[in-house]
């Protein structure tokens, strides 16, 4: 009922030349793998030239970031109408971004709804420190994450939203978390508050992915999971060869 969901996030790694390279490594072999969304999201600097490259391959191009404000004096900030030009996707609340970059909940939440009121599908990032996790925290933690970040959000398309379960202590570590601990976050905390503030049918369309430490040799196992609909992938995200294992995984 929900189509799988792999999105590369590049974070800051690949200039214009590499990300040509790569992708021109990735289209061929993602081609075969149309039941799945597969969508890539290189660093701003390379969205024109990726978009050039994808043009007509059913992949989609995705931001790692926008700005909430339609335009203005926000020096260094990229306005969601300038994305929507030629990306679908964009990733909204990284851990990354709210570690390094100061990002709350509020701004998540409200460039949630810029992403959306400009037809972007916004990626919504939520997860639990290695302290929280440790803590005994981790569905507290996701549930605030989840309905402050969606707070108000009233757009009818709820299909269109995706969110991204990664726990911190499992981005780039790879020590990713297991299957059923995943599984259990996802389908006993985040569906249930998304049923409860959109309504079971809205909860049910929704993708979920994972993110932290997925590769190729543990991504099946994580989508055999219920309530696991694919991932954001960061690492394994640069080479082609292990993205494509990934998603021939979901496939
Ligand atoms: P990783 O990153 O796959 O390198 O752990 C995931 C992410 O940050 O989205």
């Amino acid at each position: 009922m929900r189509k799988p969901f792999i999105a590369g996030n590049w974070k800051m790694f690949k200039n214009v030349t590499e990300a040509r390279q790569l992708v021109s490594e990735l289209v061929p072999e993602l081609a075969p793998f149309t039941s799945v969304e597969r969508v890539l999201c290189p660093p701003f600097t390379s969205l024109l030239a990726v978009r050039a490259l994808l043009e007509g391959t059913g992949i989609g191009l995705g931001a790692q970031n926008l700005h909430w404000e339609e335009s203005g004096a926000y020096t260094g900030e990229i306005a969601p109408y300038m994305l929507s030009e030629f990306c679908q996707y964009v990733i909204i609340g990284h851990s990354e971004r709210r570690a390094y970059f100061g990002e709350t909940d509020e701004t998540v939440n409200k460039k949630v709804k810029a992403a959306l009121s400009h037809d972007l599908i916004p990626i919504v990032c939520v997860g639990e420190t290695l302290v929280e996790n440790e803590a005994g925290e981790t569905a507290q933690v996701v549930k605030r994450q989840v309905e402050s970040g969606l707070a108000g959000v009233t757009l009818s398309d709820w299909s269109k939203l995706v969110v991204a379960y990664e726990p911190v202590w499992a981005i780039g570590t790879g020590k990713a978390a297991t299957a059923d601990g995943a599984n259990q976050v996802v389908g006993e905390y985040i569906r249930p508050i998304l049923a409860n503030t959109l309504g079971i049918n809205a909860a049910s369309l929704i993708r979920i992915l994972y993110g932290g430490s997925v590769k190729g040799s543990n991504a099946g196992e994580f989508f055999s999971k219920s309530d696991i609909d694919g991932a954001l992938v960061g690492g394994a995200s640069l080479k082609a060869g292990d993205f494509t294992q990934i998603v021939q995984a979901a496939g």
